[in-house]
Parts: C-alpha cells; structure tokens; sequence
C-alpha cells in the first residue's frame, strides 16, 4: 500500500489544481491511496503558534506527512511564482528549522494554467526548495491550457497525454 496526501494551492471553488488531486486516483497504480489534505483551518504561518499554541490542524497535517509515503504538491502559478497558500503549507511543513517533516520525502508537483505557460516557473521554484530539504521529486507535470483537457462537469482528465503524464509520475512512488 502507498499511502499519498495531496495538497492544493487554490482555494478557488472551482480549481483546476483541486480537481486534478481528485482525479489522480484513475491514474494511480492499485494499491495507491490519495488523500487530500483539508488547509481551510491552518493558519498563515506565524512562529509564535510554534510549541504549546501549535494549532490542531497543522499537527493534523505535519503527522499526515509524516506517515505518508509520498506527497503531491498541485501548484498554481501567481505572477511567475508560488500561490500564498502554497507557499504558506510549505513553510509550515518546513519547521522546526532542520526537523520539518517534509525532508527525504518523494513528491510530485503539479501545475496547470489555461495559459500557455504551464507553470514552468512555479514548478521549477518549487523543484529547487523540496531538494534543499532533501526530498526526491519523482515526477513534474505541468500543463498548458487545462481548459481544454479536463472535463466540464467532471474531475477527469479527458486529455489521453496528460493522463499519461499523471500515470508516469505517480507510478514513480
Ligand atoms: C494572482 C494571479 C496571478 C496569476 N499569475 C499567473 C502566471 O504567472 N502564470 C500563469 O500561467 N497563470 C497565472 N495566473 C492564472 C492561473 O494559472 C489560473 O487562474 C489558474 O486556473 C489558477 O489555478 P486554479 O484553477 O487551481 O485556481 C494567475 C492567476 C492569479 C489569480
């Protein structure tokens, strides 16, 4: 069994980021769980919450990475960087300064744009800071114009290249 937990940057009702983490269980090898981790109750990150005030959902999801056996990171581009709500989960995640649970841990990224760009940015951002933890990323995937390659009314990836793509890298766990 290999036990995933997913994490999106987008809050957005409707995010395309979202909607792929809940598609990837079609494309994952048997045996593969994937669990989307719920950020609506962690906090922008503040060291002062460190140590006794440590809220119940951030313990909730630093366990939840400790026990995993591998990440997915699904980040949406923003003016050619990180999403706050990325980069706030990473913070969080990177502490105690040397004893964050996210290090030596295999993860994917994904990022996906209706734009041309694909994500190529934030991803490459996002490659560079797991590996000065210490982590593997086992598979990159990002996509241009996912308007176009998702379902309307559906998680499901109606683009056969791109479920390729998701098969690839999550079969990289
Ligand atoms: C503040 C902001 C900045 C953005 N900057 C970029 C960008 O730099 N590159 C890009 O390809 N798309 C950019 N976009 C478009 C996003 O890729 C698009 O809104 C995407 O659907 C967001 O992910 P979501 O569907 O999961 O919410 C930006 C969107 C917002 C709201």
């Amino acid at each position: 069994m290999t036990t995933l937990i997913a994490f999106t940057g987008s809050t957005r009702s409707a995010s395309f980021h979202t909607r792929l983490i809940n598609s990837l269980p079609a494309y994952a090898p048997e045996g593969t769980s994937i669990a989307l981790f719920d950020l609506s109750e962690v906090p922008f990150y503040n060291q002062d919450l460190e140590g006794e005030a440590l809220p119940d959902a951030v313990i909730a999801m630093r366990a939840a990475v400790a026990e995993a056996d591998g990440i997915v990171i699904a980040a949406p581009e923003y003016n050619g960087s990180y999403s706050a709500l990325t980069k706030n989960t990473i913070d969080w995640l990177s502490r105690p300064m040397g004893q964050g649970v996210l290090r030596e841990k295999k993860v994917m990224v994904i990022s996906a744009t209706p734009g041309p760009g694909a994500g190529a940015r934030v991803t490459e951002q996002i490659v560079g800071l797991l590996g000065f933890f210490g982590n593997t990323v086992v598979g990159t995937v990002n996509v241009a114009t996912i308007h176009e390659k998702m379902s309307a009314d559906a998680d499901v990836v109606t683009d056969s290249a791109l479920a390729d793509q998701l098969r690839t890298a999550l079969a990289a766990f």
